[in-house]
């Protein structure tokens, strides 16, 4: 049994959510105007997705996305993290704009907001329109200008209700596994595109910011990142510079510019890419913030990796630790950990975490009911350590469950279940599992406890 969650550290209006992003979850990929994305098609080149799975009709919220906010009310949630699908929005990647896809999201802000639900809008999880790609995508400059219009038309539209936004999610992700290790979408294998993507990704998040708050006065931006903490494998010297290296690559890569202290210059040595710089980009991509977002999952483990791609570093993997269905090792610690360094090295003023969660293979049972005790398990470890941070100090203003939903979890498809509920897709009933109903409970015991100290 996992350690108690000390409630009373979090404050009075936290916000209590679910995550999700709209490739994931939305299904409906050629309707209302919608476009492909580069994760359409990346899912359909045969090979690239488990069981060449794809997201053509994922979870179908597109179509039952009243019945989820009702999945959201029923587990007393006040907060939803969404992401908003650009080829739906601006079909073209730039130019007109596809009004029946911005009413979707329309109307959705609109029955959230009815439902008590403060919507958390994300601007971009992975899904670059492929016309985009077409030219060129993330390595090209003009992507970060594309993303900065996009991001206004968004904005002007919902921003009259949404004010919580997030530019990127996790551009570590695209820019890392899309174009250097090549199992993400657009699925290159090439160093200075990696290192181009993501100096526009992060370039694209300043234009964003500065069109987010020209639209949108009171709106509160934030990046959300997905960050490990990083462990040298043994004390040898060699294995001690790889942990810095991956350090630099996951965390202070991303974490370093948008604080305004520029690229790590041990990293730009170590990918030994020019930076595709123009003046004044340091600058924007240094953009006020208003909040920070936390991605945690698991720790990292590494060695030298001398003759291996940059950054020459390789994963270890520590044998006899609790691992989850994704294989990925269980440490709680390690949210407390980043959470207590986004405050004290990085100065954050506001934090969300903005995803946290774990795979089991789940099976409804008999009596129609799913057991999850592992991931009820995790969840409450991770929110005790949530709790332990906020009480040593770190700003913590949210946490959101990944995920609402069983969903398309990427390369792994439809096999990696991260729901709070789960997702029968062949008739797509949805069922809380084991696991939201103690989220509920947990959301329940803090809010009545947050209600009586008002
Ligand atoms: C994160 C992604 C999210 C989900 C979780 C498991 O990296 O942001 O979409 O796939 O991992």
């Amino acid at each position: 049994m996992s350690g108690r969650i000390d409630l009373a550290a979090l404050p009075h209006d936290f916000l209590w959510g679910t995550a999700t992003a709209a490739y994931q979850i939305e299904g409906a990929v050629a309707e209302d105007g919608r476009s492909p994305s580069i994760w359409d098609t990346f899912s359909h080149t045969p090979g690239k997705i488990a069981n060449d799975d794809n997201g053509d009709v994922a979870c179908d919220h597109y179509h039952r996305w009243r019945e989820d906010i009702g999945l959201m009310r029923q587990l007393g949630t006040n907060a939803y993290r969404l992401s908003v699908a650009w080829p739906r929005v601006i079909p073209g990647g730039r130019g007109p704009v596809n009004a029946k896809g911005l009413a979707f999201y329309d109307e959705l802000v609109d029955a959230l907001l009815e439902a008590g639900i403060t919507p958390s809008v994300t601007l971009y999880h992975w899904d670059l329109p492929q016309v985009l790609q077409d030219r060129g995508g993330w390595p090209e400059r003009d992507t970060a200008f594309a993303f900065a219009d996009y991001a206004a038309v968004v904005a002007g539209r919902l921003g009259d209700r949404v004010k919580l936004w997030t530019t990127l999610n996790e551009p570590s992700c695209s820019a890392w596994i899309g174009h250097l290790e090549g199992t993400m979408a657009p699925g290159w294998s090439d160093l200075t595109a990696a290192v181009r993507a993501s100096y526009h990704l992060l370039l694209g998040h300043g234009l964003a910011t500065g069109a987010i708050r020209a639209a949108v006065p009171d709106a509160e931006v934030g990046i959300v990142n997905n960050l490990s903490t990083v462990h040298a494998a043994t004390g040898r010297p060699e294995d001690l510079a790889a942990a810095r290296r991956h350090d630099g690559h996951v965390n202070r890569w991303w974490l370093d510019p948008v604080h305004g202290r520029g690229f790590p210059a041990d990293m730009v040595d170590t990918y030994g890419v020019e930076l595709p710089e123009h003046p004044g980009d340091l600058e924007t991509i240094a953009s006020r913030l208003d909040w920070l977002g936390l991605n945690y999952y698991f720790p990292a483990y590494v060695a030298d990796d001398p003759d291996g791609p940059a950054p020459r570093v390789r994963a270890v993997r520590r044998p006899d630790v609790p691992r989850t269905g994704m294989d990925w090792e269980i440490d709680a610690s390690g949210i407390e950990t980043l959470l207590l360094r986004l405050t004290e090295e990085y100065g954050a003023r506001k934090i969300f975490v903005t995803e946290n969660g774990s795979a089991y293979p789940d099976v409804v049972r008999p009596d129609g009911t799913v057991d999850d005790p592992e991931r009820q398990d995790y969840l409450e470890r991770h929110l005790a350590a949530c709790a332990a941070a906020a009480r040593k100090g770190a700003p913590l203003a949210g946490y959101f469950a990944w995920s609402l939903l069983d969903n398309f979890e990427w390369a792994y498809g439809y096999d990696k279940r991260f729901g709070l509920v789960h997702v029968d897709y062949r008739t797509q009933v949805r069922t809380i599992k084991g696991s939201g109903h103690r989220y509920a409970d947990i959301v329940r015991v803090h809010r009545g406890q947050a209600r009586r100290a008002a």
